[in-house]
């Protein structure tokens, strides 16, 4: 039986046991008779209250092995007999290192129910939040925790959740790692006994990981595939360092932890604070890695993006055609090519302001070179309108080289200890976000560079990692900085986009080092890798699309890898997002121009579908040279499929492509897809799924195909 959403709250509760329902998902815990709060179950949501499973209740198995180490904590912390993980570690002011949480009571606001806890003796509160996005699929989770006590206390480790699986299954974790130039690659490992750790020391969310996880079950008969079975997936809400313990115990206990991350973290809660973490979203499916994705992707869409259904302009950005050799006459030259081409906007990247000749200069000083643009950037912003395309720009607020003039003013903004070298990398230094006087002076200067100009697009952009993250005026915890920093950055950017609503952002760390849920709350597009080698790009914009939809992913055209592989290949392959062109048009013969006019034009035609459909991966680029993706609209009127070919695999076949997400019942047509006669074949959506269709390709070939849906089997009217 399907549970209809309807008929039962998304909160239910009965006595000290609390069930929460999505559309697909349910969860459940409770207080055992010893007063700990357990996790009953995580999964496929059933079809009664009553079918939710007990909580589990053990005798010790030995003197070594306290229950606590075999029941699954709702929210463990270090105290007691306990030697599994914990989410929370407090010092209090005396010293004592123990925590022990007792229940106080639950409270239900709408879609949000909230557990309090209090320790045993001290004054420390805990508040487990959890909100429940029934439509959406996921329970977004985070915990607050407030001093009522007489001195302060040391937060030593504060995650967001734990989050226990169902026992009885080996599960195995998909996760995201990479570099730079690299990102967004696909790992899946079993997870044996003991700790898998994923982290990010960066200040950033970093090319190295995602804090995102799916866990599905490891035996290959039971895991899921991108089409079925069941999928246990989280992320979590912060742009800065973070942590994803996955832990599986002696006891055929496994459970994913994931917040802050505590290594040299330290949070002084002073009396009558309270600390706020971020939120965890998490869900689960049994429709595969692929219906995971495609709800992460809704819920991005519909209640992350600043922007939501916003149209996405096709971008020239200029930084591959120029680097560091901007000046106005070339930009407008750049312009009016674009122009021609069908682009809708005009970026201009790195090298625009002042002192910024090469990488070792200018940055701080966020106001335009006098030599390059004489007048400001007044007079290249009004040519790029008149050619009928709107203005944006790059920019990267929070570094200084040590050669500009707030650097020289301000030595003491950076991050940095006072006995110890300043490291250097691209020759420039991180200023400290988590003063209040850097944030105030970022606010104005980029107020007054989007005051001046109209500006309607932003890059922002962050270019090395952290190193001696000090802050020698603090008088307070000197860890607390890695947090403070990041509510720093979100307070410049949320105070920027509160005055100025009409301009875009994109985030941007060196491509993908800072793509998460914070700032895909404040940027609409994310710039995905600095590869833009468009057949390793296939392969990194899939690991991408796992978690984040097509409408965010900023896709360039550029000259990278031109001799080999062909203008359409490279737009096919940034078509799969929001189409870009980086390539250096001066360098582009007319023909090419004209062709790119072409493929911009049936960008345009199909971005609807690519942007606010569903997305199937048909076939990966990371297991085939010859891979796959198909977008269905939401109302299932219309779809594309774009194939690639890299290279010859063992064969020379072209594979079938079993298409997705269509209306069983509707009939279909593919474009070019005719039968001996030469006439278009119609098929069912239930056929082209289990028949397939065959795309022959040759080598660095690719191809893009309209689905269109023609009628229903019943002759309901319904379609064209
Ligand atoms: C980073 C970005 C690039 C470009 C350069 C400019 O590497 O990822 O796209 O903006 O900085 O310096």
């Amino acid at each position: 039986m399907t549970p209809d959403p309807e008929s039962t709250p998304a909160i239910s509760s009965s006595g000290s046991y609390w069930v929460l329902q999505t559309r697909e998902m349910g969860y459940a815990f409770g207080l055992n008779p010893a007063g700990a709060l357990v996790n009953a179950y995580w999964g496929q949501r059933l079809p009664r209250l009553e079918d939710y499973p007990e909580l589990l209740s053990l005798p010790a198995r030995s003197s070594f092995d306290h229950p606590l180490n075999q029941i699954p904590e709702e929210y463990p912390t270090v105290g007691g007999p306990k030697y599994t993980e914990p989410a929370l570690q407090a010092i209090f002011g005396g010293g004592e290192r123990d925590l022990a949480l007792v229940f106080q009571r639950t409270e239900v606001s709408g879609e949000e129910l909230i557990v309090t806890l209090r320790d045993q003796h001290y004054g420390l509160w805990v508040e487990l939040h959890y909100r429940v996005w029934a439509e959406a699929n996921l329970i977004e989770r985070w915990v607050e925790v407030t001093n009522s006590d007489q001195e302060a206390v040391r937060l030593e480790r504060i995650f967001s959740a734990t989050l226990q699986l169902p026992p009885g299954r080996q599960y195995a974790l998909t996760y995201l790692e990479g570099r730079w130039f690299d990102e967004f690659e696909q790992q899946r490992k079993p997870l044996e006994v003991g700790n898998l750790v994923l982290e990010s020391k960066r200040i950033t969310t970093g090319h190295d990981g995602s804090p995102w996880f799916a866990l599905d079950a490891a035996e290959s008969g039971d895991a899921a595939s991108e089409t079925e079975g069941g999928v246990w997936f989280g992320t979590l809400e912060w742009s800065g360092n973070w942590k994803l313990v996955a832990e599986r115990t002696r006891f055929d206990r496994s459970a994913v932890h994931l917040g802050l991350n505590d290594w040299d973290f330290a949070w002084s809660l002073a009396v009558g604070e309270t600390f706020r973490t971020p939120a965890v979203f998490f869900g689960f499916t049994n429709g595969g890695f692929g219906q995971m994705s495609r709800d992460l992707h809704d819920f991005v869409r519909g209640h992350l993006l600043p922007h939501g259904r916003q149209a996405r302009p096709v971008l020239y950005n200029s930084w591959e055609a120029t680097y560091f050799e901007v000046n106005e006459g070339g930009q407008m030259r750049l312009a009016e090519l674009a122009a021609e081409m069908g682009v809708e906007l005009f970026v201009v990247d790195d090298g625009w302001f002042a002192g910024r000749d090469r990488d070792n200069a200018g940055l701080g000083d966020w106001w335009p070179d006098p030599v390059k643009f004489p007048g400001g950037l007044g007079k290249l912003i009004a040519y790029v309108q008149t050619l009928g395309m709107e203005f944006g720009i790059w920019i990267e607020p929070e570094m200084v080289n040590p050669d500009s003039q707030l650097y020289r003013a301000h030595p003491d903004w950076t991050l940095h200890f006072p006995h110890r070298e300043r490291s250097l990398m691209r020759d420039q230094l991180i200023l400290n976000l988590a003063r209040v006087d850097v944030q105030n002076h970022l606010i104005e200067v980029l107020d007054r560079l989007l005051s001046a100009n109209p500006i309607r697009f932003i890059k922002w952009d962050m270019n090395r990692n952290v190193s001696e993250a000090g802050w020698p005026d603090y008088p307070g915890e000197p860890r607390e900085v890695w947090v403070r920093y990041v509510q720093g950055l979100y307070r410049v950017w949320g105070e920027l986009r509160a005055r100025h609503p009409q301009v875009v952002w994109q985030t941007c760390s060196g491509g993908g080092g800072r793509v998460d849920f914070g700032t895909l709350r404040l940027a609409d597009q994310a710039w995905v890798s600095d590869n833009t080698y468009a057949p390793a790009r296939l392969q990194i914009q899939e690991g991408y699309s796992l978690v984040f939809p097509a409408v965010t992913m900023e896709s360039w055209v550029t000259d990278r890898g031109a001799k080999q592989v062909p203008l359409e290949f490279r737009f096919h392959a940034s078509m799969t997002g929001v189409l870009g062109v980086g390539g250096d048009l001066n360098e582009w013969s007319e023909e090419q121009r004209r062709e790119a006019t072409q493929h911009i034009r049936t960008y345009k035609s199909i971005r609807d579908i690519v942007h606010w459909g569903d997305l199937y991966r048909l076939r990966s680029p990371t297991q085939y040279p010859y891979s796959a993706v198909q977008y269905v609209s939401k109302d299932k009127s219309e779809g594309v499929v774009l194939a690639f070919r890299t290279h010859q695999g063992r064969t020379r076949d072209a594979p079938l492509l079993f298409l997705q997400g269509l209306e069983p019942e509707a009939l279909y047509t593919v474009e070019g897809v005719t039968d001996g006669a030469g006439q278009q074949v119609v098929r069912s959506g239930a056929a082209w799924r289990v028949v397939g269709l065959r795309l022959e390709l040759s080598d660095f070939r690719s191809a893009l195909r309209r689905i269109t849906r023609v009628n229903t089997l019943r002759g309901d009217g319904v379609g064209a």
